[in-house]
């Protein structure tokens, strides 16, 4: 246990700019760093340390924290392991905290048990090799599989011979504890006193913690008897617990940093097979349903996953939801369907290895497509079933935390649905604010009077202007152009988002652009800083050679740490009042009125035009034109909040 001065002091002396300065080259830019993420390839920088807040995070790929994640994160450590590493990179002495005496016991019985389970591990694997009952039976069983000796001894396999009570009994003569034996589960006291061995009969497959130590076994019956369960486990423990363990990871832990992906399986016998075939980033959820702990624990280590699954419809259907809980974690999921009636291990052994990693790789395909694949065999001829299958597929996209990753997802969907893409969107976006408010009741709510707020949908002035809308937005740019705002959500990690990075990619996301030759050029600005190295600060654009240009800046920045409430005023738009919300609301809500503003622009256009067209061809194509724009500005609309009057 480090004390809490400590941790207090570490995390005081370790500057974050000299922390990531170790991995990552640092340029200034602005009162910030910048350099490239070391968490997701790229080419141009948007991994930005903030020395003044302690704080560095990438505009790429979302990751971000202190100096203690940033060595979690990078070095794969647990927290008080980040912390030992700087105490150690600075110097700072540890002394760790006395313990309660209720946490010493703890621990020593942790640690107690922990050397009992490694002596039956090492009896085991001493009867498998050993013994002629082992020999006989337990390995030649395993031979039968086709597991190899180097596997075997890899992955300490084992036999547990088939009596009432001889490892207990061993274990007592070797002076092993019966209360740590029961708990353990290693042994069963019977109401008489009576002890049996728990595993008998069986071989063993040692499960390991993420250090490599064995925490429990997993025993697998000979006998092809279908009343006994196939694979008998240790039970919860103090020391093992079913819901944290992947079967595998202290052995595919390295490869799957340097794969940058790990193969999810189902059972021991999955990954060892695919360890011999040369795919060692790979563990077991060991027939659990999959848990958000075993994906944490996988997360340490990579960002994405494939999951392999049997050919067996049921259990595909069943493992759906593992792919939404790997989603909603923030990671990329990958699906290999394995043909009907094979698992990745009797695959793995009727091909060669190059067969088996071909196909792995060929056959990974996205979770969108594997879904669909799945649910539309069912649904072909349906509408009412189809209808349904939308919207689950909708519903998963719904999870994935990243907005730009799900607008992505919405593409793919709609070419392979054949579904145009703002219905999905609309879907979406529905799930999206459901799923909002029921997990933050008090999501400022757009007020009753905002309602009152029309856009006209057939104006007859001759042109709208941008004009408040382009300024509005120009002005956030520039104001606020260098800040971060946060997104938050339910059970997640915030978003952090850079605005001028947010507003650009919203622009050009849509191919939209500024009006105003001045806007123009502030933004082309911008959108140069976020390709290059940094944000140039306000003298730049104090001395710009546009004096208009520059003017602007010096109005904008005279003010710069209140938000001026006035065109929100105007709009009738409530607004939250502190900052930091203010300023993600005030910079989602600002670009979406552009967008609608501009779609109200070319609405017009196309109107003008009908007017006077009189092909009839051109005329087909300018109503399908404004009917397309006027669903898009539907959703925009619905997404501020506003009611159009028709
Ligand atoms: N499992 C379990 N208890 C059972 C059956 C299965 O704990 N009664 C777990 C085991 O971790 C097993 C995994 O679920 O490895 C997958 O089960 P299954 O596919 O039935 O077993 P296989 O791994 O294919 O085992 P084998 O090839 O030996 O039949
Ligand atoms: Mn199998």
């Amino acid at each position: 246990m480090i004390p809490k001065e400590t941790i207090q002091q570490i995390i005081e002396t370790a500057r974050i700019e000299e922390v990531v300065g170790d991995y990552v080259l640092l340029k200034k830019r602005g009162v910030n760093l910048l350099g490239l993420c070391p968490f997701h390839h790229e080419k141009t920088p948007s991994f930005t340390v903030s020395p003044a807040k302690g704080l560095y995070k990438c505009f790429g790929c979302g990751a971000g924290g202190s100096s203690v994640s940033f060595i979690m994160e990078h070095e794969h450590k647990t927290y008080p392991e980040a912390l030992r590493h700087l105490a150690r990179k600075y110097h700072i002495e540890v002394k760790e905290e006395e313990q309660t005496a209720d946490q010493i016991a703890q621990f020593n019985e942790r640690e107690s048990m922990m050397q009992l389970v490694d002596f039956a591990s090492k009896y085991f694997t001493n009867q498998l090799w050993e013994t002629e009952v082992g020999k006989s039976v337990g390995l030649s069983y395993l031979h039968e599989r086709g597991i190899s000796p180097k596997m075997i001894k890899k992955f300490e396999l084992g036999y547990s011979p088939d009596e009432w009570s001889a490892f207990t009994d061993y274990a007592i003569k070797n002076a092993q504890d019966i209360v740590l034996l029961e708990k353990t589960g290693l042994t069963i006291v019977r109401e008489n006193e009576k002890r049996i061995d728990r595993f008998k009969g069986r071989v063993m497959f040692p499960i390991h913690n993420l250090t490599g130590q064995v925490i429990g076994f997993g025993g697998r019956t000979l006998l092809n008897d279908k009343k006994q369960a196939k694979y008998l486990n240790s039970p919860e423990s103090e020391l093992y617990h079913k819901s944290k363990v992947l079967y595998g990871i202290s052995f595919a832990r390295n490869e799957m940093v340097k794969k940058d992906n790990c193969y999810l399986v189902e059972g021991y016998t999955d990954v060892i097979s695919m360890f011999d075939s040369g795919v060692e980033n790979v563990v077991a959820s060991s027939g659990t349903a999959l848990t958000t702990d075993q994906i944490k624990l996988i997360k340490r280590f990579t960002n994405n996953v494939t999951v392999l699954y049997d050919g067996d419809f049921a259990g595909i259907k069943a493992g759906l939801r593992g792919i939404d809980m790997i989603l909603s974690e923030g990671m990329n999921v990958r699906v290999v369907l394995f043909p009907d009636g094979e698992d990745p291990d009797s695959f793995a052994r009727s091909h060669s290895s190059t067969e088996l990693q071909d196909f792995i790789t060929t056959q990974a395909q996205d979770f969108i497509s594997f879904k669909t694949n799945i649910l539309s065999t069912e649904a072909q001829n349906d509408p009412i079933k189809r209808a349904g299958l939308i919207k689950e597929i909708v519903q998963t996209i719904a999870i994935i935390p990243d907005s730009i990753t799900r607008q992505v997802y919405v593409r793919e969907c709609s070419v392979l649905l054949q579904m145009p893409e703002q219905t999905l969107m609309n879907e979406l976006n529905k799930i999206l604010r459901k799923n909002m408010s029921e997990s933050f009741g008090n999501i400022p709510e757009v007020p009753k009077h905002a309602s009152t707020l029309i856009w006209p949908s057939n104006i007859n002035t001759t042109q709208t202007r941008l004009v408040g809308e382009e300024e509005n937005l120009a002005r956030i740019l520039v104001k606020y152009g260098r800040e971060d705002f946060i997104i938050k959500r339910l059970n997640e990690d915030d978003i952090v988002l850079n605005v001028a990075y947010y507003i650009i990619d919203q622009l050009e996301y849509d191919g939209l652009s500024f009006e105003n030759q001045v806007y123009k050029e502030i933004y082309r600005e911008f959108a140069t800083d976020l390709e290059g190295e940094s944000f140039r600060d306000y003298q730049y654009y104090f001395n710009h050679p546009n004096k208009e240009l520059a003017s602007f800046f010096v109005d904008q920045s005279l003010d710069k740490y209140e938000i001026s409430n006035n065109w929100f005023d105007k709009k009738q738009i409530y607004i939250k009042t502190e900052k930091k919300d203010l300023l993600a609301q005030s910079v989602q809500r600002s670009v979406l009125q552009f967008k609608l503003r501009v779609l109200q622009k070319d609405i017009e256009k196309i109107q003008l035009q009908l007017k006077d067209e009189k092909n009839d061809e051109t005329i087909n194509q300018l109503l399908k034109l404004n009917s397309k724009k006027n669903n898009q500005k539907k959703f925009l609309s619905e997404q501020l909040g506003i009611t159009i009057l028709h």
